[in-house]
């Protein structure tokens, strides 16, 4: 690999000002978006897509951006390159890198998305992994900056939001937590015993953030939603857990996002999802249709900053 090929695969490998150019790129080219323009800047360029769980928004927002801008996406399911078992991840990443101009992958162990981008030409972007999904975190806090603060504000106006993930310490909020702590966001994590923050973790992400901003642990969700602008959820057993689903629903049931739980928040808590949601879990339908609800805006906002992330990697920082 060249040592200036940049990756995406945690959110620490943008800096501060690197996000900021990106969300001011997706701002951009969502308002051309919205005008009917799409422009060229990605003319034959390639992406090509790794799958190795399911996806809709993922798959369909990165193919969707690359076709904006003019280039192409592939996308190729998991069993077919047999990632570590047909052939090993260093040699899929060599040989990929002389195909395809950048690459995503979805993942189980994040360590393919480390040994990809170590063997790669062409960057990695990490698009889930089982301990971190920074494509997600990077355009959730573009939509929360969108609905908090001016779109065309400086990354620092998102400086003393308050944001409450309810429900399970998984690779959704653990990146949330690092962009959070990086971007002066008071994170708090809402979770039943054994499925909070490890410690190790937490140092990370205290150790990020400029002001060594710790992340706040409330189990009591009505107490930790309590001043929150925003109240996020995910499901409850994430796509590799699928054995633990019945065990966890009897678990996580106090931290369902209902609107007895919304009751102790703010009225204009804004209420995200990265979706898919499964209804009647860890949302209600009630406050998954509310208007305090911004999931389907956060959808939306995928295809925009990971347009904006893409131009940065490729080298077309302006769009
Ligand atoms: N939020 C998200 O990544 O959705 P998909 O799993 O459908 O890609
Ligand atoms: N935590 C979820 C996120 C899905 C986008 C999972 O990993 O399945």
């Amino acid at each position: 690999m060249t040592s200036e090929t940049r990756h995406f695969a945690t959110v620490a490998d943008l800096t501060d000002q690197e996000i900021q150019l990106v969300y001011e790129v997706s701002a951009n080219t969502k308002t051309q978006v919205a005008q009917g323009i799409r422009g060229g800047q990605l003319a034959g360029r390639v992406l090509g897509m790794i799958f190795e769980k399911p996806s809709m928004r993922t798959r369909l927002s990165f193919e969707a951006a690359m076709i904006q801008a003019g280039g192409h996406a592939i996308d190729i399911r998991g069993p077919e390159i047999g990632l570590g078992k047909r052939e090993a991840a260093k040699d899929v990443a060599a040989v990929m890198s002389r195909y395809v101009d950048a690459i995503m992958i979805r993942t189980f162990a994040h360590e393919n998305v480390e040994i990809l981008a170590e063997n790669s030409d062409v960057p990695v972007i990490n698009g889930l992994s089982d301990s971190a999904h920074p494509c997600q975190a990077l355009s959730d806090l573009f939509t929360v900056r969108e609905k908090l603060c001016s779109p065309q504000g400086e990354l620092g106006s998102l400086d003393g939001a308050r944001l409450t993930f309810v429900g399970d310490g998984n690779n959704v909020a653990r990146s949330l937590a690092r962009l959070c702590g990086r971007l002066g966001v008071h994170f708090t994590l809402s979770a039943p015993a054994g499925h909070e923050f490890d410690e190790a973790f937490l140092a990370t992400v205290a150790k990020e953030s400029p002001s060594g901003q710790p992340v706040r642990t409330i189990p009591d969700p009505a107490e930790a939603v309590g001043n929150a602008n925003v109240v996020y959820t995910d499901v409850w057993a994430s796509m590799g857990q699928e054995k633990e689903a019945a065990a966890r629903k009897k678990v996580f049931q106090p931290y369902q996002l209902n609107a007895d739980l919304m009751s102790h928040a703010p009225d204009d808590a804004l209420v995200m999802h990265c979706l898919p949601a499964h209804r009647g879990e860890e949302i209600s339908d009630d406050v998954m249709d509310s208007s305090n609800s911004v999931a389907y805006d956060q959808a939306e906002n995928r295809l925009h900053v990971q347009k904006g992330l893409l131009f940065f990697l490729l080298g077309v920082e302006r769009g």
